[in-house]
């Protein structure tokens, strides 16, 4: 008898979440371990105590485990534990070494088996970058960093000090006094100048163009960098920008490019900042957005441009839910 370990974690709890959860669960470790379905004596779930809408048992026979018996049980509520997962343990008559599956969020539950893992989603302002960034981590229970918050910070500063940003020693000079952090709560990045938390500041039109100049700057640019890279070493996360699978992680694990037509680009940031509370002029957002993509595109370090080995996502006509889909479905043909 073999005893098989797997793990998977859920968006939200509802009974079409969970039929699909366990379905894929249960099928990647079918595949991992060669398994036959006849071969399947019994299956034990546990899912953690926020799951109350389908039994994982249930969904596993309506996946087509139909011989086997099952059972489901619920975990008690343990303080800081991983939230809406499910974890399965199959009993199967033979004897061959095991191939636990630890998927999504719950691939930090067991580092030896699921190893730490980057998503590197590059692409141009209103692409859908963040949103699918946000969404995604929220997902995997992984982190999310938005470098481009980083390089708005730095914007920041500079506007307040009077700068000329097209200065690079100016800028560098500013650069030294200036400490610049991203600190989590609540799984949301706030990002901090100094002490202060300037994280809404950094939205406006005036600071996305200061942005995009002061990151042409190569030393800001390795400042940057390099906290990004020390972040994204120590844990899994999903890192959103124009040069990360190209420049910052040319080695993640996953990469993707996003791109839409001018036009819905800014009609996604005018929709943003109007719900925002800003009075919108679309041609002038328009502009600023080409002029943007211009320059990021055109800068000499680290330009917006999608890596060779990135998956192309053309986002103009798709909902978000679709992108989503789209991106966590290659990453599942990689695993
Ligand atoms: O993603 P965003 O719109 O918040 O980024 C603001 C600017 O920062 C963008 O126009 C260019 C720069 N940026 C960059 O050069 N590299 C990144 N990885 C992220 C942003």
């Amino acid at each position: 008898m073999t005893v098989i370990r797997g793990a998977t974690t859920i968006a939200e709890d509802t009974p079409e979440e969970i039929r699909a959860a366990v379905k894929e669960l249960l099928e990647q470790i079918e595949s991992r371990n060669a398994l036959k379905r006849d071969e399947v004596v019994s299956i034990v779930f546990s899912s953690t105590s926020d799951i109350h809408s389908f039994y994982p048992a249930k969904a596993a026979r309506e996946a087509g485990f139909e011989s086997c018996s099952l059972f489901s049980a619920q975990e008690p509520d343990i303080d800081g534990g991983l939230r809406l997962c499910i974890r399965a343990m199959l009993f199967i008559e033979k004897n061959d070494t095991p191939h636990h599956v630890y998927l999504h969020g719950a691939r930090a539950l067991r580092k030896d088996v699921a190893q730490k893992f980057n998503v590197a989603i590059d692409g141009p302002a209103g692409s859908g970058k963040s949103t699918i960034a946000r969404m995604l981590a929220r997902d995997y229970h992984i982190l999310y960093l938005d470098t481009g918050a980083m390089y708005r910070a730095c914007a920041l500063a500079a506007l307040r000090a009077g700068v000329d940003i097209a200065d690079e020693k100016q800028v560098c000079d500013l650069m030294r006094g200036v400490s610049l952090n991203v600190v989590y709560r609540d799984g949301e990045q706030h990002t901090m100048l100094g002490g202060e938390d300037v994280s809404d500041l950094i939205r406006t039109p005036e600071v996305s163009m200061a942005a995009s100049a002061i990151s042409k700057h190569i030393s800001v640019r390795m400042k940057m960098v390099e906290k990004q890279r020390e972040i994204a070493g120590k844990m899994s996360c999903v890192l959103d920008g124009r040069d990360i699978g190209t420049f910052v992680l040319p080695d993640a694990d996953f990469k993707f490019f996003l791109t839409a037509t001018p036009e819905v680009r800014a009609k996604r940031r005018a929709d943003e900042m109007t719900a925002k509370g800003y009075t919108v002029d679309f041609e002038a957002l328009k502009r600023e957005i080409a002029e943007r993509d211009r320059q990021d595109s055109t800068r000499e370090i680290a330009p917006l441009k999608q890596a060779d080995d990135a998956v192309l996502i053309d986002t103009s006509e798709m909902s978000v839910e679709e992108v989503l889909r789209t991106i966590k479905s290659k990453m599942q043909e990689k695993i």
